[in-house]
């Protein structure tokens, strides 16, 4: 049966731009990939819930009953990530780490960007194109829009802010990580969360929210109430919110008022939150 490729085969232009609709934007990588032998490279885990308290309505003090947590079984990579005991140690060990498939595509592995020591830290989602040549979480589109939200509430990477995404690598063809990918990183998000210790969590998107905390709602259940974030590594819980990501908002602009709100009761919160 011809595909789309095989009839657009005479027309290289329009063959090309249909390879990039498809989500085919690059053809080569800098590495070797061997496509037979990817089951011997890859080590997908389930994902390791972290604890965390039911939700309170914006304003509302957080409730602090946990959540069971999930039992650990991820080859390897939670004893790994646990053994880090700074930030610089834990970016080493995800630099080394072999345990999540999508590294083998990936130009850079991307770690973080921003103030170890901010008050807050985002969480996003995986790295795109952009982000995937710089080495750094949200420098694309997306990302200029994140720069302008954070500064809409005096929060800016060079100085007080943290931002770091649930995987280290950018899925091929910018399709969402799988659950096996984002449980194969998780254990160092957790240790990345718990090393960095913020005072306030913010989650960049459903699918960050969903995974930390451990919900199977969408991002418009979850935005506007805050959550106690809890893991044994952490002193305390920390009080977490969802907020919309900025590529949704760019789709659908009628939302940046709610983001717009959800911005304001972050820096509600930290104003209000003891300087740790
Ligand atoms: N979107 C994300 O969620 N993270 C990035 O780093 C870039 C875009």
């Amino acid at each position: 049966m011809d595909t789309p490729a095989d009839s657009l085969a005479s027309d290289p232009a329009a063959l090309l731009r249909w390879y990039v609709d498809a989500g085919v934007d690059e053809a080569v990588g800098e590495h070797t990939v061997d496509r037979f032998n990817l089951s011997k490279t890859t080590a997908p885990s389930p994902i390791v819930a972290p604890r965390v308290a039911a939700a309170s309505p914006i304003g509302a003090p957080a409730p602090t009953t946990p959540a069971p947590m999930a039992p650990v079984q991820d080859g390897g990579a939670t004893h790994i990530a646990q053994a880090a005991r700074s930030v610089p140690e834990l970016r080493a060990a995800v630099e080394s780490y072999t345990g999540c498939g999508l590294k083998q595509f990936a130009s850079r592995t991307v770690f973080a960007d921003g103030n170890p020591a901010a008050r807050v830290m985002f969480v996003g989602e995986a790295p795109g194109a952009d982000e995937d040549r710089q080495g750094l979480p949200f420098v694309g589109v997306s990302g200029k829009l994140l720069d302008r939200m954070l500064g809409s509430i005096g929060l800016d990477r060079a100085t007080n802010a943290y931002i770091t995404n649930v995987v280290f690598w950018r899925p091929p063809g910018n399709r969402a990580p799988t659950d096996e990918e984002i449980a194969a990183c998780l254990p160092f998000v957790v240790r990345h969360i718990e090393l960095v210790d913020p005072a306030v969590l913010v989650f960049v998107g459903g699918l960050a929210a969903k995974t930390l905390l451990a919900k199977p709602l969408g991002i418009t259940k979850l935005r506007g109430h805050w959550y106690d974030y809890e893991t044994p590594g952490l002193a305390r819980p920390v009080p977490s919110t969802p907020l919309f990501h900025p590529a949704y908002l760019l789709r659908s602009p009628q939302q940046k008022r709610l983001a717009w709100r959800d911005l304001l009761a972050i820096k509600q919160k930290l104003d209000s939150s003891a300087p740790l």
